[in-house]
């Protein structure tokens, strides 16, 4: 059922403030400020190195994961889609925990990756929305997202949960690892715990979006850039470009650009910034003016003080509430998935079939 909305799309993009909500319920304990695992966590302590493995938008949220695991556990962490993982024999020592994302639990690569790395003797974690999936039997560590059924083909509300879940899930990591001061982990439940409003404040901008979207809808081609942690929410605002408005995307890493890509602009190009204020904010907006200075026509996707900053000379600016830096890739999410879902709308695409997709991949 789709409500008052026309597409499961939309009305999944517009669930997330609570479904996230539901799902960060299960991972913090708001009374005493802690960040804690619904299922028993075994020890965690012992972990030397994370693998983490996944296929699409679920890929991007184990990219952004990276992040976290490294910064707040400092555990190194191998990364790879799971359609290549097995092909390049990943090197599993003992004492490793690998982990796989997926909202359906049955992508057969995942499935297959996480078979191997149990052969290789790893410890199991699985990120899932469906917990009687063949992923979710076979785990160690079922971390649940409580995303609900999705049904648009393009996943949504899976990846904000999915990251929610990951966040937490990195925190109990440090923590493990007496990497996390109590007053850390107190500061992680309190950004957390401003997802959800975020969230809401960002679908209020659902009109200026649409607006923009008629500067991105006339394109062939589009490019996203991002820098850190938004490097994989560019990968995934142009995945969800592809997808339903079958509008040629690449996702860059924002300082990557001048290595070859900045050959492409040109004014029908639309260059996508999302460069939320925080230690990177200066760098991003330096590669973006590298575009402007090309004559590329830029979309800068910020918070108030970001746009009032460098917004002069954009073709459209996105102004966002501002945001911990924690909880930026769960907010800025929401203009991402809302821009592919209007300029698909007003190109006339099946936006929640989409040619050629189908919801859960399970061929290899
Ligand atoms: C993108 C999308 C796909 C899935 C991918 C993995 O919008 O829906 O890229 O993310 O097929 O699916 P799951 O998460 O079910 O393993």
């Amino acid at each position: 059922d789709k409500g008052n909305h026309r597409h499961f799309m939309l009305k999944e993009i517009y669930e997330q403030p609570i479904v996230v909500a539901q799902t960060l319920r299960s991972y913090l304990q708001r009374m005493d400020e802690r960040v804690t695992l619904p299922i028993p966590e075994g020890d965690l302590s012992a972990v030397k190195r994370v693998t983490i493995v996944a296929c699409g938008t679920s890929f991007y949220a184990g990219m952004v994961a990276r992040y976290w695991f490294e910064q707040f556990a400092r555990v190194p962490v191998d990364l790879d889609v799971a359609s290549e993982f097995r092909y390049r024999a990943p090197v599993m020592e003992p004492g490793g925990l690998a982990l796989f994302i997926s909202q359906s639990g049955e992508t057969a690569d995942t499935l297959a990756a996480l078979r191997h790395a149990r052969a290789e003797g790893q410890t199991i974690a699985v990120v899932c929305n469906v917990p009687t999936s063949s992923m979710a039997r076979e785990a160690d560590l079922l971390l649940s997202t409580h995303a609900g059924p999705e049904i648009g083909v393009a996943s949504t509300k899976a990846f904000t949960c999915q990251l929610a879940v990951l966040a937490a899930f990195a925190a109990n990591l440090a923590r493990a690892k007496g990497r996390l001061s109590r007053e850390d982990e107190r500061a992680i439940v309190e950004h957390l715990a401003e997802a959800p409003a975020s969230l809401n404040a960002a679908l209020a901008l659902d009109e200026a979006i649409e607006q923009v979207a008629t500067q991105v809808a006339p394109a062939r081609d589009v490019l996203y850039l991002g820098r850190g942690t938004d490097y994989p929410l560019a990968l995934e605002g142009a995945l969800k470009l592809k997808e339903i408005s079958y509008i040629h995307a690449e996702g860059y890493a924002a300082g990557e650009m001048k290595h070859g890509p900045i050959a492409l602009i040109d004014d029908a190009v639309p260059v996508i910034v999302i460069a939320p204020s925080g230690p990177l904010f200066e760098k991003t907006v330096s590669n973006m003016q590298e575009v402007r200075a090309r004559g590329g026509r830029v979309i800068l996707i910020s918070d108030e003080d970001g746009i009032a900053e460098a917004g002069a000379g954009c073709a459209a600016t996105i102004a966002l509430p501002r945001v911990h830096p924690l909880i930026a890739p769960i907010v800025y999410a929401v203009p991402i998935q809302l821009l592919a879902y209007h300029v698909a709308v007003q190109k006339g695409t099946d936006v929640d079939q989409p040619r050629n997709l189908a919801k859960s991949v399970t061929v290899e």
